[in-house]
């Protein structure tokens, strides 16, 4: 219905340790914003609202400062009160309400280990679905949705942080559990699935109780049936994390649940202008590292087979670097090995595509470290 750019109505955002600008306008509850009622209203689990609310008529509230929560995703007007619900979370509040899917250690100097959880917008995850809607328009100029998301799956890209909480403590008040520095070494890989793990008694000392929590990073929303193989709705990662690989990570990601089903997909369409330089830079990588493997003696439908990849975005891309001819009625192929692999080192380094870390970097899922088996 939104024809027109909507002034902003959130300057800033707070969440974390991070304060960012908020790039357009998102439908944050009018009354919520012009402080008219206490911001726990709109953080209840049972609300059940499936529509936006009505549109402001005359002067949209605008809030200089939105805080919100990176562990639940509620949001509130104050400091104060984002502090008084930070006391009030227990252990298994910075869990996300979803589905632990993926976990593996993440890229050196990046922000500790990765976790993917499913979430289904059906159910006990739908309002931290609907405040992740409400998160990602404040970066996304058009048009989504933001309060009907039953129809959708999310997967949401956390960072791990582990902590110890005394067992007599009952798992509660995590927030104010100092971190425990000396544990975190990245060897312990079992878990999946596992939030609290028994830490050993050692001699005298008190058996303490490991727990993990989720700082939130980005997320694709997913419809649950696509007509249209679509495999990805919506896609955001949040401007902190933003040009450091872990786009390219979710839509790998995307792809490596298309592949698990054995059904190529393709990401919706529109897509902004930030998402299409992401995507063809992804489809680039992937193309080039399957092809070079290979030594460019792949056709199309393998190169979609192998990826995930629609035909229709492998040709597109193909075309873009010039290498794909039209040859009685198919696309063919045509690169050699050699500038395979000098595009290769180009864009992957020299190691390939498990080599190069940092800005522009390339963070690519671990298909063992996925534990997802199929749709919900
Ligand atoms: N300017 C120019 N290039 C950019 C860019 C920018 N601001 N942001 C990303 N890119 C390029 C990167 O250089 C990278 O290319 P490279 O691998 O050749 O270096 C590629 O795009 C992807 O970078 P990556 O770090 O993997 O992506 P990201 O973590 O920054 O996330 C988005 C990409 C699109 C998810 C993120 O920009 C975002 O959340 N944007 C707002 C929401 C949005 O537009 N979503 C897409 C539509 S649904
Ligand atoms: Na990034």
């Amino acid at each position: 219905h939104q024809r027109r750019t909507r002034m902003k109505n959130v300057l800033t955002l707070r969440m974390g340790q991070y304060d960012m600008d908020a790039w357009y306008y998102s439908p944050y509850p009018r009354a919520f914003l012009a402080g008219e009622c206490s911001s726990s209203k709109h953080n209840e689990d049972d609300d059940t609202t499936d529509s936006a609310p009505p549109p402001s008529s005359g002067d949209t509230p605008t809030l200089p400062k939105l805080y919100v929560c990176e562990h639940t995703l509620k949001y509130f007007r104050t400091e104060d009160e984002l502090l008084v619900h930070h006391a009030s979370l227990t252990s298994t509040d910075m869990v996300p309400p979803g589905k632990l899917v993926y976990r593996h250690p993440g890229p050196r100097g990046s922000h500790g280990r990765l976790a993917m959880f499913e979430l289904n917008g059906r159910g006990e995850g739908k309002r931290f679905c609907q405040s992740l809607c409400l998160l990602a328009k404040l970066f996304l100029d058009h048009k989504t949705l933001y309060y009907d998301v039953e129809p959708f799956l999310f997967y949401v890209l956390c960072h791990e942080e582990e902590f110890l909480v005394p067992r007599n403590n009952g798992g509660d008040g995590g927030g104010n559990v100092t971190n425990n520095n000396n544990n975190n070494d990245d060897d312990d890989e079992n878990g999946c699935g596992t939030m609290e793990e028994q830490q050993q008694p050692q001699q005298q000392q008190p058996a303490r109780k490991k727990c993990y929590r989720y700082r939130i990073a980005g997320f694709f929303s997913k419809e649950k049936h696509s007509a249209l193989s679509y495999n990805l709705a919506c896609i955001l990662v949040l401007p902190p994390y933003q040009r450091l690989g872990y786009g390219k990570f979710l839509m790998d990601f995307s792809y490596a649940l298309s592949r698990r089903v054995g059904v190529p997909g393709t990401p919706e369409r529109p897509l902004s202008d930030l998402g299409l330089v992401s995507y063809r830079s992804y489809w680039t990588k992937c193309l080039i590292d399957v092809l070079c493997e290979h030594k460019g003696k792949l056709s199309v439908n393998e190169l979609s087979e192998k990826t995930g990849f629609l035909v229709k975005d492998i040709v597109d891309t193909l075309q873009i670097l010039g290498c794909v001819r039209h040859w009685k009625g198919q696309y063919v192929v045509c690169v050699g090995a050699k500038v395979l692999e000098e595009a290769r080192d180009r864009l992957l380094g020299r190691n390939g595509s498990s080599g190069k870390n940092g800005v522009g970097g390339w963070i690519r899922v671990q298909p063992s470290a996925l534990t997802w088996k199929g749709p919900p």
